[in-house]
């Protein structure tokens, strides 16, 4: 059967990319397409909604669609995990769930997922991650989410070692572990993530080179979305990973 996906910021680059790819699917089509002049109620009658607004709209887009019995696809960022907490909350007793997807490119999802298996492996650990210049942000969202993730499989472990961090040019830290920002023109997002042991070091290195990055990882989405159920958070938890997970 069809699954019918309402839009909201389909005439963004991430709506548009998502109408071309539903559009090319014999699985799903575009039902609605809205915009910031558009009344939410434009999704009723869809199957899924997906959104692709900015940080602002974002959660009043997933509550209406919620309210109306329908499944969402979110990649809007901006999901922090006191905003999670309550619509998990929000999702209880209902059959409808709601998907979010903070990054859809497959390499930097399993770039983050090699980095939670080696942290706990090593006690030193930095992040360098680089942005074109416009990004108002920082750090990324991605590199703030490895970071947590790594403190989650450290747990009992203690902090990472990282001298020096009341110098400005030592990072920020998130989860203890210093994160570094480049914002520069001609990057349109990378990723390090550098282990030193004793005598060693291991990088973990993700390059974004151009939108198309996404594509997989948003048919993988898509498809979860159509049957979800409660809560999920991540492409990580759709992909079949082929390990046991903690
Ligand atoms: N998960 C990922 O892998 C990933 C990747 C890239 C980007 N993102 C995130 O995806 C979001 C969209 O990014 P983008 O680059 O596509 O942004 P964009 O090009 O600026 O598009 C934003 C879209 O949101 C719509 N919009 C704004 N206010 C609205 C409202 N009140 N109601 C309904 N629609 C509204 C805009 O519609 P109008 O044209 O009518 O104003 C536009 O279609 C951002 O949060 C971005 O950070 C996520």
């Amino acid at each position: 059967m069809v699954t019918r996906v309402a839009v909201v910021g389909a005439s963004g680059k991430m709506g548009q990319l998502f109408c071309r790819l539903i559009d090319e699917s014999e699985d799903f089509e575009v039902s609605a397409r809205l915009g910031s002049k558009s009344s939410l109620d434009e999704m009723n009658g869809a199957d899924l909604v997906v959104d692709v607004t900015s940080p602002a709209v974002s959660s009043a887009v997933v509550a209406h669609a919620v309210e109306q019995g329908l499944r969402v696809l979110v990649g809007t960022s901006g999901w922090s995990a006191d905003r999670l907490v309550s619509l998990r909350t929000r999702l209880a007793d209902r059959e409808n769930g709601v998907v979010v997807i903070p990054n859809f490119s497959l390499g930097s999802v399993l770039g983050t997922t090699l980095a939670t298996i080696a942290g706990r492996f090593f006690d030193s650990i930095e992040i360098i991650e680089g942005h074109r210049a416009s990004k108002v942000d920082s750090p990324s969202g991605t590199a703030v989410r490895t970071a947590e993730l790594i403190g989650e499989a450290r747990t009992g472990l203690g902090p990472v070692v990282a001298p020096h961090v009341d110098q400005r040019a030592r990072g920020q830290q998130v989860s203890s572990i210093p994160i570094h920002s480049l914002r520069l023109n001609g990057i349109v997002a990378r990723q390090e993530v550098i282990f030193g042991g004793a005598g060693e070091t291991l990088t973990i290195t993700h390059n974004t080179l151009d939108p198309s990055s996404y594509e997989q990882g948003i048919l993988l989405a898509l498809d979860a979305a159509r049957s979800a159920t409660g809560l999920t958070v991540g492409l990580e938890n759709i992909m079949d990973l082929g390990i046991s997970r903690a």
